[in-house]
């Protein structure tokens, strides 16, 4: 099966296949159909949503050789939009801001801007992680936006738009990119299974998609993931590597207890009934954080016995947590859980070990 790279794979090449942003789709479509091009967009929203794809797809559309009036998507064929696709235009530069933040970098983009595109019609630059461009750079920015060369046109892309200067803003056509709907991830990923012939179980890929909160690029990522260690997508692998990373809604849950905050708790409880969770495996996990809780009460040295297990941002919610509250709680909490583990099974309802539990915990201390 090897180690495939789905997102890079299945990265959408033309408007059509680009998921979950069609009011974007359709005004870029619109403006490439009535020739208005605009010399600076914005595209902003958060990670994985389609902000590159789009951009590239968009400078492939304007500068496709085989491109009639009527049409507005790239042909995906002719020299210009091949070497788009494979990274080696000359007319088509992307730009990280987050790397290329030096002066001569920037010196480099404006005297580069000045040369006209070699073969084609426009000369698109896609800057990534615009917000962090330095002073000097939107400086030369916006000293090139005052009066851009009739073929040069700035694709700026950032999941930060609040960081980015007014001046630039005003300047530019901004596009707000959607988190991605849990169906539509679905669908998509199921597309990918289809093509590579791998079975999944669908609850598998709901879990995947609910998990990736929205962007497409973590929920690819995770099926790659998840496609090197079983040969079949299944709720059972899913669950094993969520449950190794999603230490997060644990230590939200946690800190909802210390809050003694019942109703967020019950409805925590259920939106992870309902999202498709082991609420048994949740347990579980909840007994192990309490403990490791535990054990940095006791001494916040000790964080040292599971710091192989526990990445360090996670040692420091521990410690936070530890801070807010005192080892008769966490005692207390633990042998609630404890105690109650043995629900599981007897009972119909596997919300309902989790939410004695929790009325235990919080009430104990009031
Ligand atoms: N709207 C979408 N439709 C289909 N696939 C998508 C979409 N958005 C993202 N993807 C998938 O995720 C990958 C990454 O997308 P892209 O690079 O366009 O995200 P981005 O918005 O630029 O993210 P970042 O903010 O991290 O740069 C793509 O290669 C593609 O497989
Ligand atoms: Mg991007
Ligand atoms: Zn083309």
């Amino acid at each position: 099966m090897g180690n495939v790279v789905f997102y890079r794979k299945y990265r959408p090449q033309n408007f059509e296949s680009v998921t979950g942003q069609d009011a974007i789709v359709k005004t870029l479509a619109n403006a490439i159909l009535n020739n208005k091009i605009a010399h600076a967009y914005l595209f902003t929203g958060p990670r994985g949503t389609g902000k590159t794809s789009l951009a590239r797809i968009f400078a492939k559309a304007i500068n496709c050789q085989n491109r009639n009036n009527k049409e507005f998507e790239p042909c995906n064929k002719c020299q210009s939009c091949l070497e788009i696709n494979d990274g080696s235009s000359l007319d088509v530069i992307e730009f990280d801001a987050a790397t290329n933040t030096g002066i001569d970098d920037i010196r480099a983009l404006q005297d580069n801007a000045k040369i006209k595109p070699v073969n084609n019609k426009y000369k698109i630059y896609i800057i990534d992680e615009a917000h962090q461009l330095s002073k000097s750079a939107y400086g030369a920015l916006l000293k090139i936006l005052e009066e851009p060369p009739e073929y040069i046109i700035f694709i700026l892309a950032t999941t930060d738009p609040e960081k980015m200067l007014k001046t630039i803003l005003s300047r530019v056509q901004r596009f707000d990119f959607k988190k991605i709907l849990v169906d539509d991830i679905v669908k998509k990923l199921e597309g990918v299974l289809k093509k590579e012939q791998i079975e999944y179980e669908l609850a598998a890929l709901n879990l995947i998609a609910k998990e990736s909160d929205g962007g497409m690029r973590d929920a690819e990522s995770m099926l790659g993931q998840i496609t090197t260690m079983s040969k079949k997508v299944t709720v059972e692998v899913v669950e094993n590597i969520i449950g190794g990373v999603n230490q997060n809604k644990i230590a939200s849950f946690v800190d909802l207890l210390i809050a003694k905050d019942n109703k967020n708790l019950f409805q925590a409880i259920s939106d992870l009934d309902n999202d498709g969770y082991n609420l048994e495996e949740f347990y579980k996990s909840l007994v192990e954080y309490m403990q490791n809780l535990l054990v940095i009460k006791v001494s916040s040295d000790l964080a040292s016995l599971f710091k192989y297990e526990i990445a360090d941002d996670f040692i420091n919610i521990l410690k936070n947590q530890a801070d807010k509250t005192d080892i008769k709680f966490v005692k207390q909490a633990l042998k609630c859980l404890i105690n109650n583990q043995s629900y599981f099974g007897v009972v119909q309802n596997n919300r309902l070990p989790i939410e004695i539990s929790v009325l235990e915990i919080t009430e104990e201390q009031k």
